[in-house]
């Protein structure tokens, strides 16, 4: 493993009225996200002990039988909200292999009401477990509300850094579908392990900005131990070079106290290739009846914004690779389906769809 120097930003730098503090901090984050396509971050608002006792909570929920979690797993709202069963989500890169894992879906904010009408799958009000494990809501909306956070003010330094007005992506996702994850990924069992099996398979992300506060194992007695090999766990892959012509591989660890965050194909788009949506994968480890959780937030562009490289990135390079423009709403549903949560008749939604209505008239 390759260790790369990966800037550390602290938010506080990235937020400061001070431009002589800003500035270099900008910098570190512009360099961050073009070169390697992550950043760590300081100076959020996570709090470690808060993250420890949702992941408790969550622990008690996936540690009932499926057919108790069944009620809460909502293909009708494409998994948006509650809970996400094991082998239903695919990645697109990678053959369509299903993802070992199961997740659960929240958001930490209300839906603005127009949207949530025009885009009920992608605003649907929360969905919480009968019974709800002690912690539970409150650790997720918590983790989800002070990941959010931090995403807008990474968001504002990433325009200003770029030359953009700072609010130039933050006002683009003021009423995104911004969502919170929680993952539990499965033990494998002997005859699974050093297999092609993986617990995620390399993706990108389709929002502006993942924020990821770190995740923890379980050993087969189902404690919190550190990780079991170092071939487990969450490995990111920089962006292309001469030296590198497949990028890099870099593990997702955080200097103590740090978040990880990524860079999403919302965020790729907008910046014309400026900035490259992140491949990641989760490794699954060498040893049988490990498991791990870890959790996610997606920072999305408003479902009624226009989905197109800026103004400032709008070169013939960049119309011919991320043209024609589409609505963010339309492209997460595209999405949405070609991952495997919403259905393809989802895509029958888009356009004009009552070409019957003439035929029908005419028959009378
Ligand atoms: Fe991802």
């Amino acid at each position: 493993m390759v260790e790369l120097p990966i800037p550390t930003v602290d938010l506080a730098d990235i937020a400061s009225a001070d431009a002589d503090r800003r500035k270099p901090a900008e910098e570190a984050l512009r360099r961050a996200f073009r070169q390697f396509g992550l950043v760590y971050v300081k100076g959020h608002a996570v709090d470690p002990a808060a993250l420890g006792r949702f992941y408790d909570a969550f622990r008690a929920f996936v540690a009932r039988p499926a057919d108790e979690k069944a009620p809460f797993g909502r293909a009708d709202l494409w998994y948006q909200r509650g809970w996400t069963p094991p082998n239903t989500e695919i990645a697109v890169a990678s053959g369509g292999q299903p993802d070992f894992k199961e997740c659960y879906f929240a958001a930490p904010y209300d839906a603005d009401p127009e949207l949530a009408l025009q885009y009920p799958e992608l605003y649907p009000p929360n969905v919480w477990p009968t019974p709800e494990p002690a912690g539970f809501r409150d650790g997720f909306l918590g983790l989800g509300r002070a990941l959010h956070e931090a995403g807008q003010t990474l968001l504002e330094g990433c325009a200003r850094s770029l030359g953009l007005p700072a609010d130039a992506f933050t006002r683009r996702g003021a009423k995104g579908a911004h969502v919170t994850r929680v993952l539990n990924y499965l033990p494998l069992r002997e005859d699974q392990v050093n297999t092609p099996i993986v617990w995620g398979e390399e993706h990108t992300d389709f929002n502006m900005l993942t924020l990821l506060p770190g995740g923890r194992f379980y050993d087969p007695a189902g404690k919190p131990a550190p990780k079991p090999d170092d071939k487990s766990g969450l490995f990111l892959r920089t962006r292309a070079d001469a030296d590198a012509p497949a990028g890099t591989m870099v593990r997702g660890l955080a200097p103590e106290g740090c978040i990880t965050v990524q860079v999403g194909q919302e965020l790729e788009i907008l910046t014309g290739g400026e900035l490259l949506a992140t491949p990641h994968v989760i490794t699954a480890p060498g040893v049988p009846g490990w498991s791990r959780l870890s959790s996610a937030h997606f920072v999305h562009m408003s479902c009624d914004e226009v989905l197109y490289p800026l103004r400032e990135f709008l070169t013939d390079a960049a119309r011919k690779e991320y043209g024609p423009p589409v609505l963010a709403g339309t492209y997460s549903m595209k999405t949405l389906v070609d991952i495997g949560l919403a259905p393809k008749t989802a895509i029958d939604r888009l356009g004009y769809r009552h070409y019957d209505r003439l035929e029908s008239m005419r028959a009378r």
